[in-house]
């Protein structure tokens, strides 16, 4: 059972381990939570809207619940997020006469955010994703084209940063992407944080979401961004890990349970990850999965409505995967 195997306290020489968390979460899962993970994410309650949905309204609850729970029993905790395109309330990008707020407007409006939300967790949130996502999918385009980018400028990013390290000198500024590995993605990443750096933009680490599947990215893949990532001299924080058991084309909602071969592929996939991760040790500070077991993940219902997935590496039990047993006695064994 759970109680036979603790897989943060493995990793302790290494890396925290965390888990995306919910204000509901840290009840249904506390058990887990404190058994197996020393770090936690707040998945949603600590973004924009979520915390900010109106200019003179904070709705600190959900994720002051979230703060307490790490405070109380001494968990790490990572900060998500600031600028992102999504989970932004619209009055931010607004003006009184219900045309767009310049860009004057706009830096104040996250300045204040950014000192109200720092300043409230900065005695347990040592690191915060400042800028998600800023990065375009397609091949041969750079910016994300997002209201932030267009209100302010291409330099919002760098403000962004310089912001967040004048409020809080010693916390550690990330930027957070996903498709992280893809060799093309990968390269404007690090175009973005070489810009950055060559201008002394104070940016510490590189969040790889690691939001992968059975089947991609490539071990080679990965290693190859984790090499280019790590050759920034950043640090590097695997932010949002999960394996899902579809392909991102697979569109089949017919399963209950995942199939034999998928289950043998994921195993086959978290031993390398983790075997990877012991590697690059050096450089990376942290590894966080979204979501601590399947008994809830956010790939219940997406890209495929009313589909269930089984991503990561406690079942819908809350009980360790024989491949959780793999990673911890391979680490042991070391
Ligand atoms: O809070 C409302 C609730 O009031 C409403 O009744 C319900 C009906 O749909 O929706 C609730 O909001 C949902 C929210 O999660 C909280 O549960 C949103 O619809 C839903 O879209 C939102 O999804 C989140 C998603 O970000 C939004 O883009 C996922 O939970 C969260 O896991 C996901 O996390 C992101 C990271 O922040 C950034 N990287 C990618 C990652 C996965 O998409």
């Amino acid at each position: 059972s759970a109680t036979d195997i603790r897989l943060a306290e493995t990793f302790r020489s290494d890396f925290p381990i965390g888990a995306a968390v919910s204000a509901h979460t840290i009840h249904s899962q506390r058990e887990l939570l404190l058994q197996q993970y020393n770090s936690l994410t707040a998945e949603n309650e600590m973004k924009f809207i979520c915390i900010h949905p109106e200019e003179h309204r904070y709705t600190f609850e959900r994720a002051d619940a979230i703060a307490d729970f790490a405070r109380q029993h001494q968990l790490g905790l990572r900060g998500h997020t600031f600028v992102w395109h999504n989970q932004t309330p619209d009055w931010i990008f607004q003006n009184e006469q219900g045309g767009k707020a310049d860009r004057a407007t706009l830096l104040a409006r996250l300045q204040q955010h950014m000192e109200t939300v720092m300043g409230r967790y900065r005695d347990v949130i040592r690191c915060w994703d400042v800028v998600n996502e800023a990065i375009s999918d397609e091949d041969g385009t750079y910016l994300r084209p997002t209201p932030w980018l267009e209100g302010i400028g291409e330099d919002y990013i760098a403000r962004a940063f310089e912001m967040a390290h004048a409020i809080d000198p010693q916390a550690l500024l990330f930027y957070n992407d996903y498709n992280e590995s893809h060799p093309g993605k990968c390269d404007r990443i690090c175009r973005l944080m070489r810009e950055l750096l060559d201008v002394g933009v104070p940016v510490h680490g590189v969040g790889l979401q690691a939001h992968w599947n059975i089947h991609d990215p490539s071990l080679d893949q990965i290693r190859a961004a984790i090499e280019k990532y790590a050759a920034l001299g950043l640090q590097l924080q695997i932010t949002e890990m999960d394996v899902s058991m579809f392909a991102f084309d697979d569109r089949r909602t017919d399963l209950k349970a995942p199939t034999a071969e998928m289950v043998r592929l994921q195993e086959e996939r978290y031993r390398d990850y983790f075997k990877l991760f012991h590697e690059y040790r050096e450089v990376l500070t942290s590894v966080t999965f979204w979501g601590a077991a399947d008994d809830y993940t956010w790939l219940d219902g997406f890209p495929v409505r009313g589909r269930k997935n089984w991503p990561l590496l406690f079942d819908e039990q809350q009980q360790p995967k024989a491949v959780c047993y793999d990673i911890v006695r391979a680490r042991q064994n070391l």
